[in-house]
């Protein structure tokens, strides 16, 4: 790169505006951006799995239907952001590659099993909230085709909080075991959503730079901070109660203080060693195998309509 590239990079960062695909950008950045929005892109599409499992038993017509909708909403997801992933020069094929072959990451939470309807509420509560927390300040991302995408995904992820609420909400004033089954859902994906911000501040490598380079804009415990902080008064709209006994403002500190989260979990789910972390891979490259004659079918058709434009 020659020093005048990189000072309209640097420009560009510094005044707030947007780096496009077609601006030079240093390689360090370019892959950065490819990791985080590929993990991205992977989480959307290995998340429609736990929800999935429930399509077929959703106790009700409309909650189906809602939950169908929802899960076409993450598949939509995961499509844009390969796409804001495939301006930066990797292919499709290569992100699913990684993916189905092991290598690549996506979200933790996505390697928890789902057992009851009261997943479906612990989920959108919980799981979309910490997903809003964490993408409506990447909707500043400098990156402008991420940036651009968060915009819409941020959007949708809202109804899926809300929906999920209202699922615990509707469990909650009902049936002793209705509200029992509600209770343990939450007990069950509260420390697995707080999680999904990534490490401790101290122990997160890429921060610095992506803060840095303003595609992060806050960092993993600020972000984690601001999800309690809108948690605790929901719990309590709900009825439902945190699992953290040491949960609590600290007002000097103007902070949440909580019980240490166990990294050790954390960590072993990274490692492939979660729950359900071998079902989610296997589900996806079963769906990739499946899905080869229609692969086949749209080359095919694309390689005849090239050959009649051609005559
Ligand atoms: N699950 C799996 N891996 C994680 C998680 C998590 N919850 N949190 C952090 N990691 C990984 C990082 O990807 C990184 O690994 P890598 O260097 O091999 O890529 C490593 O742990 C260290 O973490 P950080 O240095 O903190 O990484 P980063 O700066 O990328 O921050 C974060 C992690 C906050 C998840 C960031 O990548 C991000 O904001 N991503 C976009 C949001 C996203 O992917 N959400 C997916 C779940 S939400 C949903 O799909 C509904």
């Amino acid at each position: 790169a020659d020093a005048e590239q990189q000072a309209h990079f640097d420009d560009l960062i510094a005044a707030d505006s947007r780096v496009e695909p077609r601006d030079w950008m240093p390689e360090a950045y370019r892959k950065t951006l490819i990791r985080q929005i590929s993990q991205h892109a992977h989480s959307e599409i290995i998340g429609m799995q736990p929800e999935g499992n429930w399509i077929t038993r959703a106790p009700s017509l409309k909650r189906k239907a809602i939950l169908l909708a929802k899960v076409q909403d993450e598949a939509g997801h995961g499509l844009y952001l390969y796409s804001a992933a495939q301006t930066l020069g990797i292919t499709r094929d290569e992100m699913t590659h990684q993916l189905i072959d092991g290598k690549a990451k996506y979200s933790s939470i996505f390697n928890y099993p789902t057992p009851t309807w009261a997943d479906m509420g612990a989920i959108g509560w919980l799981v979309d909230g910490a997903a809003i927390c964490n993408q409506v300040p990447l909707c500043r991302a400098s990156y402008g085709p991420y940036g651009r995408a968060m915009v819409r995904i941020c959007k949708e992820e809202s109804f899926h909080q809300r929906q999920g609420f209202e699922i615990l909400l509707t469990l909650m004033q009902g049936t002793d075991a209705q509200r029992a089954m509600a209770q343990d859902a939450v007990d069950r994906w509260y420390w697995p959503s707080l999680m999904m911000f990534g490490p401790p501040d101290d122990a997160s490598p890429n921060s610095a730079r992506s803060t840095a380079w303003k595609i992060k804009r806050f960092s993993n415990d600020e972000l984690r901070q601001r999800f309690l902080g809108m948690l605790v008064p929901q719990a309590e709209a709900l009825g439902v109660t945190l699992p953290d006994p040491e949960l609590h403002w600290d007002e000097d500190a103007q902070r949440w203080r909580m019980t240490e989260i166990d990294w050790s979990e954390f960590h072993e789910i990274l490692a492939g060693r979660g729950p359900m972390n071998a079902v989610r891979l296997q589900n996806r490259r079963d769906a990739h195998e499946d899905g080869a004659w229609v692969r086949e079918a749209a080359a095919e058709y694309a390689r005849k309509q090239a050959a009649t434009a051609e005559n």
